[in-house]
């Protein structure tokens, strides 16, 4: 495995072909219509109307789900022509998720949590639990690292999941409306925390229904009816 400070370049994230067909009923749905995007470093926001296909597109991205036609490479590698288990090793490796409902382990405290990526890493308990601090404290939250989830705000447990997803110092970012509950104020700070990763030439990308937080993004994707369009 490759320390995170021992990686230079960036991680490039390609889409080639890429599409996903549903069953549904007698006929199918197509969720997402094949398309090819290179998702550079930086912020990327997808937005488009409920329904639209987004999800499905950061699920693929992600190797949670199966493309019907076409591929993901990050960096040289081919995502779903890994087997499971290797695929499942190199997102954890490669990857940090921020889901709309934070995900937290619900028996685990914040600072378990954040540190809970670095235990599966086998990093050693001291080194993690001083990393998982340092993250705390850079989302705000040192006061909390105590709290189970059920004890904290949406927001603090928003910024508990990235500061989760930041353990491992990803190379690809992506976050599933991690703002959609909150409010302007509290939904500006996660923002700045996911714009932090995106300045250091990771791949960020942050699925909004909010206008406004796209135009802080480098880059906008459009979703609508399953058809991917660059530009906002
Ligand atoms: N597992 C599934 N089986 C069948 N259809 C699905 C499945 N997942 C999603 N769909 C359909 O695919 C389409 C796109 O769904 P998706 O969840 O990607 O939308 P979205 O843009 O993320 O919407 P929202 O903004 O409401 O989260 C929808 O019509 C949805 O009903
Ligand atoms: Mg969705």
């Amino acid at each position: 495995m490759v320390a995170p400070s021992q990686r230079t370049a960036p991680c490039v994230l390609h889409a080639e072909q890429l599409s996903r067909v549903y069953p549904s009923g007698e006929g199918t749905i197509t969720a997402l219509a094949p398309f090819t995007h290179v998702f550079a470093p930086g912020l990327t926001a997808v937005v488009g109307p409920s329904g639209s296909g987004k999800s499905t597109l950061l699920n693929l991205l992600a190797g949670f789900d199966t493309p019907t036609t076409g591929r993901v490479v990050v960096g040289e590698t081919d995502l779903h022509a890994l087997p499971e288990v290797r695929r499942a090793d190199f997102r954890l490796a490669h990857y940090g998720f921020v889901f709309q409902n934070h995900n937290l382990v619900p028996i685990l405290t914040a600072l378990e949590n954040v540190e809970f990526p670095l235990t599966l890493a086998g990093v050693p308990k001291r080194e993690r639990r001083e990393r998982a601090r340092a993250l705390l404290e850079g989302v705000g939250l040192s006061g909390r690292a105590s709290h189970l989830p059920a004890q904290l705000s949406g927001g603090e447990a928003q910024r508990v999941a990235i500061a989760r997803a930041l353990a491992r110092n990803p190379d690809v970012l992506l976050a599933d409306e991690p703002t959609g509950n909150l409010d302007t104020r509290t939904g500006e700070r996660v923002l700045e925390l996911l714009i932090g990763p995106a300045r250091e030439g990771r791949t960020v990308v942050l699925i909004t229904h909010d206008r406004e937080v796209a135009t802080r993004a480098d880059h906008t994707l459009q979703v609508r009816d399953g058809a991917v369009t660059v530009g906002g």
